[in-house]
Order: C-alpha cells, then sequence, then structure tokens
C-alpha cells in the first residue's frame, strides 16, 4: 500500500476513538428526551445520566497514564474498544436508570483512556509535516461522532424507547475499533523508548523512505540517550522546566471547556427550545453538527500551513465575538424582533461553532499530543485529557443549573464564557509556542 495512504489509513483506525469519544457524549443531547420518559428522570438524575460519561472520563486518564508507557499505546487501545463495547450493550439493554449510569460510566471510561492515546499515538506515526492534520483526524471524528448522534436522534426521535436503538448505534464503531486495532502496528517511538529499534525500524520503512526511516530512529535513540531526558519517572511533570507544558495542558483545556463548547454540544437542542418548536429544534442541532464537522475540515488544511498559535488567535477573537452576539440576543430579547433575536442566537451559535472548530477544538488533542518528552508523554498527556473531564464535567454539571437562574435568562452565562475566552488571549500570547514544522524530538529539546 502507498505510505501516504498506510499512515492515513492507520490514523483513522485509530481515529475511531474519536468517533465513539463525539458520539457516546453528544447522544445525550437528542436521547435525553425519551430517557426521561423512560425512567420519570428527576433533574437530579438527569444531571447525573448526562455527567456519568465525563465522571468516567476523568478516571480513564488514570488507567491510561500509567498504561500507555508500560504496555504500549496499542494494547491500551485495545483495551479501550473492548470497554467501549461492553459499555454500549450495557446502556442500550438497561433495566433501570443505575444500570444505565452504570453503563455510562464505563463508557467514560473508555473515552477518557482513548483521548489520552489515540492522539499521541497518531502524533508518534505520523511524519512531522503532517503531524498537525493526521492529529486533528481525532478531532473530525469526535465531530463526526457527534453529527452522527444528532442525526440518529433525529431519525428515531418520537419512537418509543428510541435511546436504546440510539445507544445500539455506538456499538458499531466500538466494534470497529476493537477488530482494527489488530491490524495497526505498535508506535515506533514507544518501540524505541523500549529498546525494540529492529521492530521500531520495520514499522517506520513501511511508513517513510528507508533514509527518513533511520534519520527518524537515530534522532530518537539520541534524544533518549541523552542525560537530561530523564528516567520516565512522572514526577519531572511537575518540574520547573517542564512548567510551560504542565501549563499548555492545563490552559488549553481550561479555555476549550469554558468557552461554553459542551454548553451547545451537549443542550443546543433546549437552547434552541427557547425560540423553535421542538423539531426545528432538533434539526437545528443538526445543524451544529454538520458545521462543526465542516469546519474541521478546514482545520484539518489549516493547521500544518497557517500554524497552531495564529490559528488560535484567530479562535479565542472569533469564539468572543460570537459568544457575546448569542448573549445579547437573550439580554435583548423583550426590545429585539423576535426574528432579529433568532438569528442572533443561531447565527451566533453556528459562527461559534466555526471559530471554535479551527481551532480550540483541535488544538487541545494536538497540544498534548505533542509537547512533552517521550519518555513520559503517555503520562503527561493523560494528565493533559484529565483536564479536560474535569473542566467539561464542571461546565456540564453547572449549564443546566446557571441556566435556571437569571444568568440564564439574561445571556449573563454566554457573558462568563466570553470572558475566559478573552483571557485565553494571554494565555495563546505568552504560554503557547508554535510546534509547526517541529519534529517531535525539536520540541523535547526545547526542554533541555
Ligand atoms: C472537545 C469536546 C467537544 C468537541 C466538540 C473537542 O475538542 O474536547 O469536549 O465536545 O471538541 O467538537
Amino acid at each position: 500500500m502507498n505510505k501516504n495512504l498506510l499512515i492515513t489509513f492507520i490514523a483513522g483506525i485509530a481515529a475511531t476513538g474519536g468517533l465513539l469519544f463525539g458520539f457516546d457524549t453528544g447522544v445525550i443531547n437528542v436521547a435525553l428526551p425519551t430517557l426521561r420518559k423512560a425512567f420519570d428522570l428527576t433533574p437530579e438524575l438527569e444531571s447525573w445520566v448526562v455527567s456519568a460519561v465525563l465522571a468516567g472520563g476523568m478516571v480513564g486518564p488514570f488507567v491510561s497514564g500509567p498504561l500507555t508507557d508500560y504496555l504500549g499505546r496499542k494494547k491500551i487501545n485495545i483495551l479501550a474498544s473492548l470497554i467501549f463495547v461492553i459499555g454500549s450493550i450495557l446502556t442500550a439493554i438497561a433495566p433501570n436508570v443505575v444500570f444505565l449510569i452504570g453503563g455510562r460510566l464505563l463508557l467514560g471510561l473508555a473515552i477518557g483512556i482513548v483521548a489520552s492515546t489515540v492522539p499521541l499515538y497518531i502524533a508518534e506515526l505520523a511524519p512531522k509535516e503532517k503531524r498537525g492534520q493526521l492529529v486533528t483526524f481525532f478531532q473530525l471524528a469526535i465531530t463526526l461522532g457527534i453529527l452522527l448522534s444528532y442525526v440518529v436522534g433525529y431519525l428515531f426521535e418520537g419512537q418509543e424507547n428510541a435511546w436504546r436503538l440510539m445507544f445500539w448505534t455506538g456499538f458499531i464503531p466500538a466494534a470497529v475499533l476493537f477488530t482494527g486495532m489488530f491490524f495497526v502496528p505498535e508506535s515506533p517511538r514507544w518501540l524505541i523508548s523500549k529498546g525494540r529499534s529492529e521492530e521500531a525500524l520495520l514499522v517506520l520503512n513501511k511508513l517513510r523512505t528507508p533514509e527518513q526511516a533511520l534519520e527518524e530512529l537515530k534522532e530518537t535513540e539520541e534524544i533518549l540517550s541523552e542525560k537530561t531526558s530523564g528516567k520516565g519517572d512522572w514526577k519531572i511533570l511537575f518540574t520547573k522546566k517542564l512548567r510551560i507544558p504542565l501549563f499548555i495542558g492545563i490552559g488549553i483545556f481550561c479555555i476549550q471547556q469554558f468557552s461554553g463548547i459542551n454548553a451547545i454540544i451537549y443542550y443546543s437542542t433546549d437552547i434552541f427550545k427557547k425560540l423553535f418548536d421542538g423539531p426545528t429544534a432538533t434539526l437545528a442541532t443538526v445543524g451544529v453538527g454538520v458545521i462543526n464537522t465542516f469546519a474541521t475540515l478546514l482545520a484539518i488544511r489549516l493547521l500544518d500551513k497557517i500554524g497552531r498559535k495564529p490559528l488560535l488567535y484567530i479562535g479565542l477573537i472569533g469564539t468572543a465575538f460570537c459568544l457575546g452576539t448569542v448573549g445579547l440576543a437573550f439580554y435583548m430579547k423583550d426590545s429585539l424582533p423576535a426574528a432579529l433575536q433568532q438569528w442572533m442566537l443561531v447565527g451566533g451559535i453556528y459562527t461559534y461553532i466555526i471559530f471554535f472548530a479551527i481551532s480550540l477544538g483541535p488544538l487541545g488533542w494536538l497540544l498534548i499530543s505533542e509537547v512533552y518528552p517521550l519518555k513520559i508523554r503517555g503520562f503527561a498527556s493523560s494528565m493533559g485529557s484529565f483536564n479536560h473531564w474535569f473542566f467539561d464535567f464542571w461546565v456540564a454539571f453547572s449549564f443546566p443549573r446557571l441556566a435556571a437562574t437569571s444568568l440564564g435568562d439574561n445571556g449573563g452565562i454566554f457573558g462568563i464564557y466570553m470572558l475566559v475566552v478573552l483571557l485565553g488571549l494571554f494565555f495563546a500570547r505568552y504560554v503557547v509556542f508554535e510546534t509547526k514544522g517541529l519534529s517531535l524530538e525539536d520540541i523535547e529539546k526545547k526542554w533541555k
């Protein structure tokens, strides 16, 4: 198989983990109406059904953290896909709400693992000039998963027990990931770090020209042999030397999540229902999914051309503007004509999604896959992923509660998200650095 095609195929298989991430987090948006009926959900139970996946997501990195560096990137992904298979079956057959929450916790656990391991697996296999686009396959797959869940929700809407059919749909990509992972190679960089250079060279030869393969092998061996690369002890992540990458992993996900993305991804139907009837609101939600996917395709083209930092600036300014518009639509609802208010709300949300998808969305996963040293990359990237789930949990948990207060009525929530995004400009200016065109080893040298 042609080398380009092969690497795309491998990244595509691994990225199915992202599809499951998107599907299992997004599906709740459309499954909730029938779940409410089926289980007589109280608001308390409802927030647990939504947030169980996110709580599981927080636990996942603690499993992947030690195991990704110890077992390797491939085996840990096989384990995660098995958990996805079990979780999908359990949620689809759930006889009661406790069972359902248990199944969603398992799905979250698997999502937390793949979110830590898939981006770094792809980053370690990718040639440097294509790393941005290939790792962004993961984000593209997340958006496709979200879109799939919305479309499935739209198709099954109105059917009794529609939620079971929706959850069964998640079983299919889980089975694909489980099977596919047996056909992809182990990460050559991980193999080298375990002293298995011959196997690594075999993998590299399939993906690069023989000269490039040898050069990459040498470069990785060199960086590992330097004393300053450390013993692979996770504690070095918290030393002064790695302060910048540590801050990047915390800051990028804090801003990504407090930009309010998942208030929209999980609750857009409820938000749109404030202005439209039920079916129109669901259709508007499908629109969110479609735009998210197309804009991510654009990101794939831009990341390795324009670079990470300029896109981050564009995304932050754009999302802040859109959040302000949505906030105003709520704040001025009594003085604005209804049509204008609808335009501001739908237009603001759709444009927000475009700016998010070309910046904060892919950059979170991309940066945590590339800024850490090889010896602790698995652990460090898992900690980055933990930050994602931690912040995500609080946004998802707080949004319905805040929306029920005056901050929901007057659009204040969106004002808060806008402020966070504006503060993100300082983070982009003083913490993030450009990684476009640099090899993972070049980046690692920066920390020495
Ligand atoms: C975020 C998710 C979000 C998704 C939306 C991802 O980068 O990590 O929390 O739901 O983008 O596309």
